[in-house]
């Protein structure tokens, strides 16, 4: 007998996607379908995010049965992003899976969306297995963690107010760079110089010590604000165009500095050389190379491809598999949650 077919959606943010998973990493359909409506308004709209999904869900899952070659009423299992995210965008995928599963009498599974962040990397690189530490950097999240076993998941740090995905975003607005501004925010510092106009590294100072509080927590709203002063400055003096890719530079320079540097901490810390990255920021080169470079020859960083780096519906199949493997099972009772608490999360 062949290994079970999964079926997965992921609607919790502006990407509708489904995934076709045979087994652990056979991904044999993958659709998805980014909201490109939001450019317009600078970030995402919710209710726009709701209808969007609501319109392309069909065919989004559609085609990833196609993709498959396999008939819906061949999946022997559906899951679900159950939270966080949008609630109304949510909704769409919790219901359109319910009612799957439920008329094809099959199980199914509510996967939380920042485990499966965790998981992306895996469906690639099959040594992206615990025990390992982990930097979640999406628009939503930002968490540091430390993971010995799936499930099992030790936060060691988080932001205490804007999310990594979101400093970019806001940043790039300020700079008048389009959304979303994690890439746009790159493509700018290309052409800078980082040293021209030196950023503050919130939350980072050497005298920080395990315990602390503020050693492995994150903060980028400061960050933010000295971007705002920086641009009002440039554009009074009506340098602001010219400076662009040097503010970009530095600011990246800033958010990469920080985020590597707490990374490396828990790394130290744990005794643990191996890194998993996971969410939309991940996508960075700069962050990249910065983690690969301090992790030197004897440490490894497993990232996972721009695909799966964003919001994607393979890593909810992948997350949704250990899950099932483990027994568990959603009733039709399962609700969306806009704070769902992630499961297996302890402090420390
Ligand atoms: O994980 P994701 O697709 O969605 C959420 O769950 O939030 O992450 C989207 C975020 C956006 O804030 C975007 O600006 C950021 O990921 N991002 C990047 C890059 N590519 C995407 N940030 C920095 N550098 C990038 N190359
Ligand atoms: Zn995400």
């Amino acid at each position: 007998m062949s290994a079970p077919l999964l079926l997965a959606l992921e609607t919790s943010c502006d990407e509708t996607s489904a995934a076709v998973l045979r087994g652990e990493d056979e991904l044999l359909g993958h659709v998805i379908f980014t909201q490109d409506i939001h450019r317009l308004y600078g970030g995402v709209v919710p209710e726009l995010a709701s209808r969007a999904h609501l319109r392309t869900v069909d065919d989004v899952v559609d085609g990833a049965l196609r993709e498959a070659g396999v008939r819906l009423d061949e999946v022997d299992a559906f899951a679900v992003t159950a939270g966080p995210g949008l609630i109304g965008a949510l909704l769409v995928g919790v219901a359109w899976a319910k009612a799957a599963a439920w008329a094809e009498g099959k199980p199914l599974v509510g996967v939380h969306h920042m485990e499966a962040h965790l998981f992306a990397a895996q469906l690639e690189h099959p040594g992206a297995r615990p025990p390992f530490v982990a930097l979640l950097v999406s628009g939503g999240h930002t968490l540091l963690l430390r993971v010995p076993a799936w499930g099992e998941y030790h936060l060691l740090g988080a932001t205490r107010d804007d999310a990594a995905g979101e400093a970019f975003d806001k940043a790039a607005k300020l700079l008048g760079l389009p959304y979303p501004g994690g890439p746009s925010i790159q493509q700018a510092a290309a052409a800078g110089d980082p040293k021209r106009h030196p950023l503050p590294r919130p939350l980072l100072n050497r005298g920080q010590r395990p315990g602390d509080p503020g050693y492995y927590d994150l903060s980028f709203s400061g960050l933010k604000n000295a971007v705002r002063l920086l641009v009002r400055g440039l554009e009074q003096e009506g340098r602001l165009e010219d400076e662009v890719p040097h503010v970009a530079a530095a600011f990246q320079e800033a958010v990469v500095d920080v985020l590597a540097s707490k990374t490396m901490r828990a790394v130290k810390e744990s005794g643990c050389r191996r890194v998993v990255l996971g969410g939309g920021v991940a996508n960075s080169r700069a962050l990249r190379d910065e983690l690969r470079r301090r992790l030197g020859k004897e440490g490894e960083l497993y990232a996972p491809s721009p695909r799966l780096s964003t919001d994607n519906a393979a890593m909810i199949a992948r997350a949704a598999v250990f899950h099932l493997q483990r027994g568990e099972r959603a009733g039709l009772e399962l609700n969306a949650r806009a704070d769902l608490p992630f499961p297996g999360l302890v402090r420390g």
